[in-house]
């Protein structure tokens, strides 16, 4: 068991050493218990889950619940207390609800669906790139990471051109953001802006009634299968999760590659290998990896750590992905491995609604950057690429991603 106070791995969290790195801590997490007390950041007790079995189990435990407005003191430790609701959609819900929200969104990503958007997604892949010169220093999370999947998800939702940039830049705030005083207040103006302009959309939305999914959506409130606040929640979590976490795996894989000069030839040389190297970095560093959070609706055991009622739970995908029980060898870049099962797309009822798309987008990306620019490096050593805040550990991905 772990000591909250003491030097622990646990008080190794939550620093910028932890964000740069977090796996040594996580390793010694697994070592310490099924499940370690920790006081993170929003100042809210919780305790963080690391390993493989448990995490999985923990993912999928309906007695851990996802319906944040259900847990309302966990829930303004980690989102503030805004007028402003973003987050009454499906990913905060449970049971009923969040299948009656996620069935409404669902038929827009199956496989097929997505499949049909690949010329799409290649050509915006080619638009980005043929504006990148061979041999110029660019941020490449910038000129092409995030670029790539906002640009997708906004026109599958139908949010023009004009909005795109707004639209990633209050993201930004949003997801990135620390705890402190002038954080939260940046956060909480971003987001009164982002409800703002969905609000607006969706009138013009209702007035038009386009073929896109939001004008779907749209429908489907004024059918009276969601409500007001569930529809502009919907409409944010999709375009959220749409990108900033393809943009973080994009770029994640992009720098793991380009230190691992044999792994990235490997994959120029058997192109049949990409669906099972997306595979293994998401498994390996993928983005939405630190921490997907329930809190316990009754009291439970994890391992051998009773978790009170009302305790939040905090699933470190991360960790569990890196378990050594599960994946041999884990801190190995192998495209031969078995990495099925890994949680890099979450597990049971949550299990990621854009996974295909992800998928897909990921895999064009990597191949067609490669392709097109042979000699690309990064422009500054590794140590020097910055990764995102030290505080939120929801995402992990860089700041930044110099390369020429
Ligand atoms: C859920 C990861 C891309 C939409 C999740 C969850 C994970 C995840 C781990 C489960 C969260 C939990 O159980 O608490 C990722 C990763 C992505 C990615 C690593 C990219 C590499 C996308 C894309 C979309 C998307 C492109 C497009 C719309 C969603 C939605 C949920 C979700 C709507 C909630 C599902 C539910 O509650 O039933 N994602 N995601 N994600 N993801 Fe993704």
């Amino acid at each position: 068991m772990t000591d909250i106070a003491g030097s622990s791995p646990v008080s190794e969290m939550f620093t910028a050493d932890f964000r740069r790195d977090p796996y040594p801590t996580y390793a010694r997490l697994r070592e310490s218990g099924a499940a370690c007390p920790v006081t993170a950041p929003h100042g809210f007790p919780a305790y963080v889950v690391t390993r493989y079995e448990d995490a999985r189990a923990a993912l999928a435990d309906p007695r851990l619940s996802k319906d944040m407005y259900g847990a309302w003191e966990a829930y303004v430790a980690i989102f503030g207390d805004s007028s402003v609701h973003l987050d009454d959609n499906m990913i905060n819900s449970d049971g009923a609800k969040h299948t009656r929200l996620r069935r409404l969104v669902n038929l827009a990503f199956t496989p097929r669906r997505v499949e049909a958007l690949r010329p799409r997604v290649q050509a915006i892949t080619d638009e980005l790139l043929d504006r990148i010169a061979p041999g110029v220093p660019v941020d490449l999370m910038a000129a092409f990471g995030f670029p790539l999947p906002i640009t997708v998800i906004c026109e599958l939702l139908g949010v023009p051109e004009a909005d795109r940039a707004d639209v990633q830049r209050w993201s930004a705030t949003v997801a990135h953001t620390g705890f402190d005083e002038e954080s939260t207040r940046a956060q909480q103006e971003a987001e009164g802006k982002l409800h703002e302009f969905l609000v607006d959309l969706i009138a013009r939305k209702r007035a038009e009634r386009g073929d896109d999914l939001l004008g779907s959506l749209v429908s489907a409130r004024d059918d009276d299968r969601l409500d007001e606040r569930e529809l502009v929640s919907s409409a944010w979590l999709l375009l959220f999760a749409g990108h900033e976490t393809t943009g973080n795996l994009i770029g994640n894989s992009v720098f793991h590659l380009l230190q691992r000069p044999d792994r990235l030839a490997e994959l120029r040389a058997r192109p049949e290998l990409l669906p099972q190297a997306v595979e293994e970095l998401l498994r390996f560093d993928g983005p939405a990896e630190n921490a997907t959070f329930r809190y316990a609706t009754e009291e439970l055991r994890i391992g051998d750590q009773v978790i009170p009622r009302g305790a939040l739970v905090q699933i470190a995908i991360a960790a569990a992905n890196r378990d050594p029980a599960r994946f041999p060898d884990p801190d190995t870049v192998d495209f031969g491995r078995n990495n099925s099962g890994h949680l890099g797309f979450g597990h049971g009822a949550h299990y990621c609604l854009g996974a295909s798309l992800a998928r897909m987008e990921a895999q064009i990306a990597l191949a067609t950057l490669f392709a097109r620019f042979p000699g690309i490096q990064l422009a500054v050593p590794p140590e020097q690429v910055p990764w995102l805040g030290v505080e939120i550990p929801a995402f992990r991905g860089l700041a930044e991603l110099p390369v020429l």
